[in-house]
């Protein structure tokens, strides 16, 4: 289509593509490393900005390694397997500093901790497919709804990759038909499969498009080759939708949730509840949540986002009282069940939006001396941060997954706080994807 160009990459965006300008025009192109002079070609032009697509490397970045896995450039699950990790470790630390300063000034960012940069995710969600008659089971390519069929991913633990090969063969013995996206047609559209830290406990869901039962036989050939599933959950979404799940659920063998333990407490986890996905990162994470929430054991704490209550049942034992709010109705039950299973008797748990628990916590003068906010991508409303400003707490722990919105959050904070440094931490490794934490203390006057 476009001309072959040639150019220099300077650095990378926040999702790992080099820059090469044109001028002053800058142009992304995917799988370019920085120090890099490259050929490529323009493939989407925009007025600010256009997409390119590397041709050839002239000089290469001597921190560029092989991809290891054989779909890497052509499966929109991971982004940086061409870096060496020390280089991933860079690009996630310069990511979070550039976003944040366009929010907060001089703002420190140390360096991001990482480790389990491949086989760590303990959540794998395959897409099931029907193409020209073949079953596909693997992950979207990049900004596309087709299927990049897998064996195996290199970044999901390996019992997952297990499973599917089980899964994959039964689905052909039983003869059961996969969803096509585009006539509505065919019965399994998703696996999902989660695994505690030592896999002692595994759920699979299967996401059917109809309410007909699963094979019986399939599952049980399925649970007597993997006996560490204790958990299978059949889910029906019959939306043409995004969306991966749907509301109804039922349980088809075992039980309806799965044990893990994190930092010395455990955690039941209903497959609609979020969980983090690297557990070895988790724990650190956590762990340096807790150590900035400077906590006392006269704290009333806020545990705002808590999903199953990991950060404030974690924390607990050091306080007065934890207060965990959360929107899933799901993951409050069990919140309220893991604070019994962990002997927890000053935890205290509310359904619905963070930002109109905090206001009506407010209205009934609660008053916390510390708060923990880990939201979801799109960081917090302003009403829930107004709240927080209101009830102005002594401390504040801030733990994100998008430097963006936690940029833009702490900026409105930063009229009461002071910003302490921030941490990134390699969560979801080979991808561009980072969480963060970050603290603040209220400011004296
Ligand atoms: C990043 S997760 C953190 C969960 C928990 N703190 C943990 O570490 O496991 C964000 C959580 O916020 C919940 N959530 C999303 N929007 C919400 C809202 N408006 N109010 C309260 N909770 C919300 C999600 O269901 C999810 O459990």
């Amino acid at each position: 289509m476009s001309d072959i160009l040639q150019g220099s990459v300077l650095n990378l965006t926040h999702e790992s593509k080099g820059v090469v300008k044109i001028g002053h025009f800058p142009v992304f192109i995917k799988n370019s490393l920085p120090d890099e002079d490259i050929e490529y070609k323009i493939t989407k032009k925009k007025s600010k900005f256009a997409e390119g697509e590397l041709v050839r490397i002239l000089k290469e970045n001597e921190r560029r390694v092989s991809p290891p896995c054989p779909y890497f450039f052509e499966c929109g699950g991971c982004q940086t397997q061409h870096m060496d990790d020390s280089l991933e470790i860079e690009f996630k630390t310069e990511s979070v500093k550039n976003t944040l300063s366009r929010h907060i000034k001089n703002i420190k960012v140390n360096t991001c901790v990482s480790k389990h940069l491949y086989d760590y995710r303990n959540k794998s969600v395959f897409h099931v497919r029907e193409v020209d008659g073949d079953v596909h089971i693997g992950f979207y390519k990049d900004k596309s709804r087709d299927i990049v069929d897998v064996n195996y991913c290199m970044i999901q633990k390996p019992i997952a990759n297990d499973i599917i090969k089980t899964v994959r063969k039964l689905i052909k013995t039983y003869n059961i038909s996969a969803y096509n996206e585009k006539s509505g047609k065919g019965y399994l559209r998703n696996i999902i499969i989660r695994s505690n830290n030592d896999n002692s406990e595994i759920q699979v869901v299967f996401v059917t498009n109809s309410e007909s039962p699963i094979n019986k036989r399939f599952v049980e050939d399925l649970v007597h080759a993997h006996q560490m599933i204790t958990s299978v959950i059949q889910n029906v979404n019959q939306k043409r939708t995004n969306l991966v799940t749907g509301r109804e659920s039922r349980v088809i063998h075992g039980n309806e949730r799965i044990q893990d333990k994190l930092l010395g407490k455990t955690f039941k986890l209903r497959h609609q509840s979020f969980y983090q996905v690297n557990h070895g990162v988790t724990e650190l994470l956590y762990q340096e949540a807790i150590d900035r929430a400077q906590l006392t054991e006269d704290d009333i704490v806020i545990d705002a986002y808590c999903g199953v209550g990991t950060i404030g049942q974690i924390a607990s034992p050091y306080v007065k009282k934890v207060i965990g709010i959360e929107v899933v109705e799901e993951a409050i039950r069990d919140a309220k069940e893991n604070a019994e299973l962990n002997d927890r008797t000053n935890t205290e748990y509310h359904v619905g939006k963070a930002e109109e628990i905090m206001k009506q916590l407010v209205k009934n003068n609660v008053q916390p001396d510390v708060v923990f906010i880990d939201p979801p991508r799109v960081g917090t409303d302003k009403d829930f941060l107004d709240a927080v400003l209101e009830v102005a707490p002594d401390r504040i722990v801030y733990i994100s997954c998008n430097p963006a919105t936690l940029g833009r959050d702490i900026k409105i904070l930063s009229e009461q706080y002071e910003i302490d440094d921030v941490t990134p931490f390699n969560m979801f490794g080979k991808t561009y994807h980072v969480e963060a934490v970050c603290s603040m203390i209220k400011k004296t006057t």
